[in-house]
């Protein structure tokens, strides 16, 4: 078996992002049809009428983005999409795309109404970028042949096909292409009950014995994200069969949890160094994200994309134009009792000191 090595991040059972050696198993609990996708209804509701309509009309469906955090089921988003239309679907990234000849190779081997995925969208190359607007708007792609004054461009023409883009940025696509997309679905985190039924599914589906509690456990800990439940589950699955006899309860999911240093809330070490740095080094805020990330000796951007979404939601971290505070619940969860003058949340009849987003 081929070893790699993974940074603390991947290794995290908490992490939102896929882990090394983790894709058999998830695909094996990807839902394959709409009306398996347990939660996100109004991505559901609104794909279900743009594929629907494309169908009765005869036609590929408008070129659907999908964005949202890691986990919350973009790819398998862009499966069902395939799998609803009855299409092939082909798959690369953004990354994988860095030469528009890349681009052009994969455009021209399309078959009329096949589904284009291209994962992370956000990162693909800018001249690849370029002959994707041509090609999304006019299923059209100009090659350049040859080099400086003597270059000539061929027009090429491509089968109609959906594009389906997936993003955990929407923000850093550029203006022109998030405009070429006929549909945006922005996939939210799950409730606790969604994810009891996505715990209950997989267990269905791995086999293994757990009681509603012990769904319920598991969902209340993994952060909104079925990816991470699905995680949990595996994990509290193994503590269940080696300390005790397999079946999972409430009891052995906490104990399990436990030694994976998940609390209640399902913070884990890094969010919790987050808060801790937040409250005791910097006097709850307003920090930069950088600074903050550098006192947890983190990356911004995995202390902004991964930390950060699940403990604005949480209620316990608030962004301000100023910098990122901690609320009052992240006092509390940590054991400290807030400064009296901490800033309260406009719904909580406070200033309008806290942006939305
Ligand atoms: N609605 C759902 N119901 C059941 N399981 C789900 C659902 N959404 C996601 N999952 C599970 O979570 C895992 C991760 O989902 P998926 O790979 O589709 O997420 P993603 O949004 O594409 O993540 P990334 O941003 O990392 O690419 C899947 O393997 C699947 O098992
Ligand atoms: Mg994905």
């Amino acid at each position: 078996m081929e070893y790699e090595a993974v940074s603390d991040e991947e290794d995290d059972a908490l992490s939102a992002w896929a882990q090394t050696g983790e894709e058999n198993v998830e695909g094996t609990l990807r839902p394959r049809k709409l009306d398996e996708f347990v939660g996100q209804p109004r991505v559901r509701e609104q794909l279900e009428l743009v594929l629907e309509s494309a169908r009765r009309r005869g036609v590929p469906p408008d070129h659907v983005l999908l964005s949202g955090p890691p986990g919350l089921g973009k790819t398998s988003m862009a499966m069902i999409v395939a799998a609803e239309l009855g299409a092939a679907i082909r798959i690369t990234s953004g990354p994988a795309l860095e030469r528009a000849g890349d681009l052009a190779a994969m455009l021209s081997n399309l078959a009329a109404g096949d589904v284009l995925f291209i994962d992370e969208i956000h990162r693909i190359a800018r001249p690849a970028e370029e002959m994707l607007y041509l090609a999304m708007e006019d299923f059209r792609v100009d090659v350049v042949v040859g080099k400086g004054p003597g270059a000539t461009s061929i027009p090429l023409e491509i089968a109609p096909f959906t594009l389906v883009g997936a993003t955990t940025r929407s923000g850093s696509l550029t203006g022109p292409l998030r405009d070429r997309f006929g549909f945006t679905g922005q996939m939210e985190f799950y409730t606790d009950a969604e994810l009891e039924l996505v715990v209950r599914r997989a267990a269905t589906i791995l086999d293994i014995p757990i009681d509603r509690d012990g769904c319920a456990e598991i969902a209340g800990r993994s952060r909104g994200t079925p990816r991470i439940a699905n995680r949990l589950l595996r994990r509290v699955r193994d503590y269940a069969e080696v300390r005790a006899d397999g079946k999972v309860t409430r009891e052995i999911a906490q104990a399990a949890l436990a030694v994976y240093d998940v609390d209640e809330l399902g913070l884990d070490r890094l969010d919790r160094a987050v808060l801790t740095a937040l409250t005791r080094s910097f006097g709850g805020g307003p920090v930069g994200i950088s600074t903050l990330a550098v006192a947890v000796g983190e990356e911004a951007t995995t202390v902004e994309e991964v930390c950060e979404p699940y403990l604005v939601r949480a209620g316990m971290l608030a962004r301000t134009p100023r910098g990122r505070v901690a609320t009052a619940t992240a006092w509390e969860h940590l054991g400290m009792v807030p400064p009296a003058d901490l800033p309260v949340r406009p719904d909580q009849g406070g200033p309008a000191l806290f942006e939305q987003d």
